[in-house]
């Protein structure tokens, strides 16, 4: 790299970051970006907009995975990539995802002002639909630009009310076709993902960087529970079919399950729980829960799943209510790529930045990206650890140190 220190204008990356913040679909400060809602199509507009004032080069996929591209002295090479992704989940902060787009584009721009000209092209990448909120699919830009998903699985994605990824992808104003998501062979170099850490750690440890070594292995299951309703005074309690009973047993036996690896990567939630009729005198009839079960250690996140998919053949039986499953995702962990960490700890060290490295227990689109190109992610803090809450909050001085990083290793990758 040209000079040791890039100039980065802070300021200016955190008045993005707030400017985004003001894009949503609630009040600010809370954000909530769900893919494909207006505030969605707003925040894309917004980000381009920056993109191209930076003098990238801006397109975009079927589904909305845009790349903004630096061309490098020699463009004919797969270029380095970096990026996160700019959706939100309901309630959300403004740092989730938000952090490694802006502050890529940051680390490109501070690479330009430093007059460094890259032999490798570096394209930033903001992914459509890291967050699982509207097709209850986590990743799904990355997963389709890896060829995970198909595309009949892409069309069957379905929102609560209905509307499937063909229809919205194409009143957003995506065109081409779904199979043209997936990234050729190569095409990437690498890929480096900057993000808040999301846990405590960090910020407990008073350490700038976290090096990710492992992205842990998500899974997710529906379960869709049949009993019988009626009348909430008048109904005995013997032989009644209750399914939100039927539920509360399996959302215990699923924190049984994760708790009984007794490792501390494993983690289960029920984060969603439908119950119909909804009424204070009426026995549930119908319940729907997803779940979310993760774990470093593939093997064992399916262990759990199978311990819960046991427990709905067990309760469904004793109570006489019909329960189904739908597996909407069960995904191996990623491992990061060891010489793009090495030249992470370089940039880390070089630097004046502490550092240590860590596993990932939330996912990212990196997860994804590693099926296709050598990856690696680093981490900042986050104040107490809170993510995907409006109070989520990464300090200045914490997102200067990971553009600073980035930066530098973008730099060393890009040649
Ligand atoms: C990503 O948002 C996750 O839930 O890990
Ligand atoms: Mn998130
Ligand atoms: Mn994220």
């Amino acid at each position: 790299m040209a000079a040791s220190r890039p100039n980065l204008s802070l300021d200016g990356l955190i008045a993005e970051l707030q400017a985004l913040s003001q894009i949503t679909e609630a009040e600010p400060p809370v954000v909530t970006r769900v893919v494909f809602s207006e505030a969605d199509r707003r925040a894309r507009t917004y980000v381009k907009g920056l993109c191209a004032a930076a003098g990238l080069t801006v397109s975009e996929d079927a589904i909305g995975n845009t790349f903004a591209r630096w061309h490098g002295s020699e463009p004919e090479l797969a270029p380095v990539g970096t990026g996160s992704h700019i959706d939100a989940i309901p309630n959300a902060g403004l740092y989730d995802g938000c952090v490694g787009v802006l502050g890529g584009l940051e680390a490109i721009r501070v690479l330009q002002q430093l007059g460094y000209k890259p032999r490798r092209s570096i394209e930033l990448v903001i992914f459509t639909a890291e967050e699982p909120t509207r097709f209850g699919i986590g990743c799904l830009g990355s997963r389709m630009m890896a060829n995970v998903l198909t595309t009949e699985q892409a069309l069957a994605l379905r929102d609560k009310d209905g509307r499937g990824l063909e229809e919205l992808r194409t009143q957003a104003g995506f065109k081409g076709t779904l199979e043209s998501v997936a990234l050729a062979p190569g095409r990437f170099e690498q890929f480096i993902e900057l993000h808040i850490e999301q846990g405590p750690l960090l910020e407990q440890e008073s350490l700038d960087i976290g090096l990710v070594t492992h992205i842990a292995a998500p899974a997710s299951l529906r379960i869709a529970i049949e009993g019988e309703g009626g009348h909430a005074g008048a109904t005995l309690m013997s032989g009644r079919k209750d399914a939100l009973a039927a539920a509360a047993e399996l959302i215990l036996a699923l924190e049984s399950a994760a708790k009984s690896t007794g490792a501390i990567d494993t983690v289960a939630t029920v984060g969603v729980c439908e119950v119909f009729p909804g009424a204070v005198n009426s026995i549930p009839s119908r319940v729907r829960l997803e779940t979310d079960i993760r774990d470093t250690d593939g093997a064992r996140r399916d262990q759990v799943l199978d311990a819960l998919r046991a427990a709905c053949n067990n309760v469904g039986t004793r109570r006489g209510v019909t329960i189904t499953t739908e597996l909407v995702n069960a995904d191996p962990p990623a491992i990061c790529d060891p010489k793009i960490l090495a030249a992470l700890e370089v940039s880390a060290i070089e630097s004046d930045k502490s550092y240590k490295r860590m596993v990932s227990r939330a996912y990212h689109d990196s997860l994804f990206m590693a099926r296709v190109a050598p990856v690696a992610m680093l981490f900042i803090p986050c104040r107490g650890g809170v993510s995907h809450r409006p109070d989520e909050y990464a300090s200045p001085e914490w997102i200067g140190s990971g553009v600073h990083v980035l930066a530098r290793t973008l730099a060393q990758l890009a040649g």
